[in-house]
C-alpha cells in the first residue's frame, strides 16, 4: 500500500550536517566531470559519435560532461522502439505503472543531494532552489502515480435497464517530452512520467543546456524497472531535431514547456496531419510569463517587500513565474521601493556551489546578452535604482537590477526578460494596479498584497492569471497544492501537479453493452 500524498520536505541547510552532506554530494558530481552519457534507445546505450556539451554557467571554462546527440536516424529508431513497446506498456496495469514511479521516487530520494548538486553545477541554481526543485521532481512521481491509481477503473457513468455502460481511460501512443532548462529536474521529470504512467511510451528530448540531469533521471527510471523502449532518451540540438520530433507521423502527444515562440511553433506544426498519420496530435504547451506583484495601499510592508524581492530574484529571475514587476499604490510607493532596494542590495551574487550565494549566473551567453540588453532598455525607459553590474568573464553573472517609476507600457514592464531585472511602477488605485497587471499577452502568475477582502475578491474575478497568490510571492508552486499553468499566451493551462493533469495524456473510451 502507499501512503497519502504529501510533498517532499526541503532540506534545512542551516544545519551543519546538511551542509556537510551537500558539499560531499558536490564532490561526487565533480568526480564525474568529463563523463560521456549515451542516448538510450530501446533500452540500449547508443553513442552517436556527435556530442552535446554541458557547460557550467558559473564557470564557463568547465565542461561538466558530454551527452551523445541524436540526429534524425536515432529519432526514427527511438520512435520505432517506442511504437513496439506501446502495446505491452499500455496494457500493463495502471497500478504496476504507478508503483514503478514510486520506486523511481525512492531512488531519487536516496540520491537527492547528488541530483540537486548536479542541478547546481549544470543550471547554476543555488543550493536551496536546487533542493526545492529535486523535491518537486519527486513530488510529481508520487502525485501522478497516485492519480493514475485513482483513474484505473475509469469514472462512473449511468447505465439503463438492459444496457451496461462503462467509461475507462486508455493510452494515446508515443509522447514527445520537450522540457526547459530552468526546471531541468522538476519539469523534465514531471513531463516525462505523466505520459509514461498513463501508459504512453516516451521520447525525452532534454533542454540543450541541461542534458546531464535528464540522463541521470532516465537511468533512475530504468533502474526502477521501466521496460526497454518505454523511455527513450534523445538529446539534440532543437534546430536539427525539434521540428522532426514534432512533425513525426508517430507522435501522438507533445508535452512542451518553454518559450512562447517555440510553443506557438509547435502548436502550429503539430496541427498538420502528416502522410500516414491517422490521429490528431495533442499538444500541452506551457509557455512564458510576465508576472506581477500588486501592492494595495493597506498592504503589510514587510510582506510586500519580501514577496517582491523573492519573486523577482529567486534563481536570478529565471522562472516563468518570476515577479519581474511590482505595481504599488502611490501612497506607499516610496517606502516600498526604498525597502525593496535595501533588501536587494543585501543579496549575494556568485558561484552557486557556495551556500552563501543567493543568486548564481544566468544560463548562457544568449541569456546574458538578452538580459543585459533589457537593462540598457530600462535605463532609457525608467529610473535605475540599483544594479547594472554584469560580467561574463568567468561565468554569466548579472547583478540584481531594479528600475523605478516605470511607465505602465514600458517594454521592461510588458516583455518577459527572464533574468534578475525588476521594474517598479505606481498606480493611483487598486483597480488601476490590476489593470496594469493584466496589460500583457501573458497570464501565468500574480500576487496581491492586501488584507482587504473586497480587493481579494476583486482579484479573484479580474486578475487574469492561472496562479493567483495572496499575501505571498508569486513563485514556488508545490505539486498537489498549487496546480500550475497559465492563461492567455502563457499556454494551454494544463495545470501541472493538479488533479486533472493526467487526463490530458489519456484517451477516454465509452463502452456500452446490451444485456
Ligand atoms: P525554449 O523555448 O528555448 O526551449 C524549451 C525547449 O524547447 C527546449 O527543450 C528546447 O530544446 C526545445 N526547442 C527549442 N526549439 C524547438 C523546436 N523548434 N522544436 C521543438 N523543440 C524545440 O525555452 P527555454 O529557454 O528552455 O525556457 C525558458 C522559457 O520557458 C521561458 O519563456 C519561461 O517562461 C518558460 N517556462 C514556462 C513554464 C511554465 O510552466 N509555463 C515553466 C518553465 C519555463
Ligand atoms: N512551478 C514553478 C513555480 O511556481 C515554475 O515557480
Amino acid at each position: 500500500m502507499y501512503t497519502q500524498y504529501k510533498h517532499e520536505p526541503f532540506t534545512d541547510f542551516s544545519k551543519e550536517e546538511n551542509q556537510k552532506d551537500f558539499l560531499a554530494a558536490l564532490e561526487v558530481v565533480k568526480a564525474d566531470i568529463g563523463k560521456d552519457y549515451p542516448l538510450i534507445i530501446d533500452g540500449k546505450e547508443v553513442m552517436s559519435g556527435e556530442w552535446l556539451p554541458s557547460i557550467n554557467p558559473a564557470k564557463t571554462s568547465e565542461t561538466i560532461g558530454r551527452v551523445a546527440k541524436a540526429g534524425t536516424a536515432e529519432i526514427d529508431a527511438a520512435f520505432a522502439a517506442a511504437k513496439k513497446a506501446f502495446p505491452a506498456w499500455s496494457k500493463t496495469s495502471p497500478t504496476a505503472r504507478a508503483e514503478l514511479l514510486f520506486r523511481a521516487a525512492a531512488i531519487m530520494r536516496r540520491r537527492k543531494h547528488e541530483l540537486s548538486a548536479t542541478v547546481v553545477k549544470e543550471a547554476g541554481k543555488p543550493w536551496v532552489e536546487a533542493d526545492i526543485e529535486v523535491a518537486e521532481g519527486i513530488d510529481f512521481l508520487e502525485y501522478y502515480g497516485r492519480q493514475m491509481i485513482e483513474l484505473k477503473d475509469g469514472k462512473k457513468i449511468e447505465s439503463r435497464d438492459g444496457e451496461s455502460n462503462q467509461y475507462i481511460y486508455t493510452s494515446a501512443g508515443v509522447a514527445v517530452t520537450i522540457p526547459p532548462w530552468n526546471f531541468s529536474a522538476a519539469i523534465m521529470a514531471g513531463t516525462t512520467v505523466a505520459p509514461l504512467v498513463a501508459g504512453n511510451t516516451v521520447l525525452l528530448k532534454p533542454a540543450e543546456p541541461t542534458p546531464i540531469i535528464a540522463a541521470k533521471f532516465v537511468d533512475i527510471l530504468r533502474e526502477a524497472g521501466v521496460p526497454d523502449g518505454v523511455i527513450n532518451f534523445v538529446p539534440g540540438e532543437p534546430h536539427e531535431i525539434g521540428d522532426y520530433l514534432v512533425d513525426h507521423k508517430d507522435t501522438a502527444l507533445i508535452t512542451f514547456t518553454g518559450s512562447k515562440a517555440t510553443g506557438l511553433r509547435i502548436l502550429e506544426r503539430a496541427a498538420k496531419v502528416q502522410e500516414g498519420q491517422h490521429h490528431l496530435k495533442r499538444v500541452l504547451a506551457e509557455m512564458g510569463g510576465k508576472d506581477t506583484v500588486v501592492v494595495a495601499e493597506d498592504a503589510d510592508i514587510d510582506i510586500a517587500v519580501n514577496a517582491i524581492v523573492t519573486a523577482a530574484f529567486n534563481f536570478s529571475g529565471q522562472k516563468c513565474s518570476a515577479g519581474s514587476r511590482a505595481v504599488i499604490h502611490e501612497s506607499i510607493y516610496d517606502e516600498v521601493a526604498k525597502r525593496v532596494v535595501e533588501e536587494t542590495k543585501k543579496l549575494t551574487l556568485g558561484d552557486p556551489e557556495k551556500y552563501e550565494n543567493y543568486l548564481g549566473p544566468v544560463i548562457n551567453q544568449k541569456a546574458y546578452d538578452k538580459v543585459t540588453g533589457y537593462i540598457e532598455v530600462g535605463k532609457d525607459e525608467a529610473e535605475l535604482l540599483t544594479g547594472d553590474n554584469s560580467s561574463s568573464e568567468t561565468g554569466y553573472f548579472i547583478e540584481p537590477t531594479i528600475f523605478g517609476n516605470a511607465a505602465h507600457d514600458a517594454r521592461i514592464m510588458k516583455e518577459e526578460i527572464f533574468g534578475p531585472v525588476l521594474a517598479l511602477s505606481k498606480a493611483a488605485s487598486y483597480e488601476e494596479a490590476i489593470d496594469v497587471a493584466n496589460n500583457t499577452e501573458y497570464g501565468l502568475t500574480g500576487a496581491v498584497i492586501s488584507r482587504n477582502v473586497d480587493y481579494l475578491e476583486y482579484a479573484k474575478q479580474n486578475f487574469h492569471v492561472g496562479n493567483l497568490y495572496f499575501n505571498r510571492n508569486c513563485t514556488g508552486a508545490i505539486v498537489g497544492y498549487h496546480p500550475f499553468g497559465g492563461f492567455k499566451l502563457s499556454g494551454t493551462d494544463s495545470k501541472a501537479g493538479g488533479p486533472d493533469y493526467l487526463l490530458q495524456y489519456l484517451l477516454p473510451k465509452s463502452i456500452s453493452q446490451m444485456l
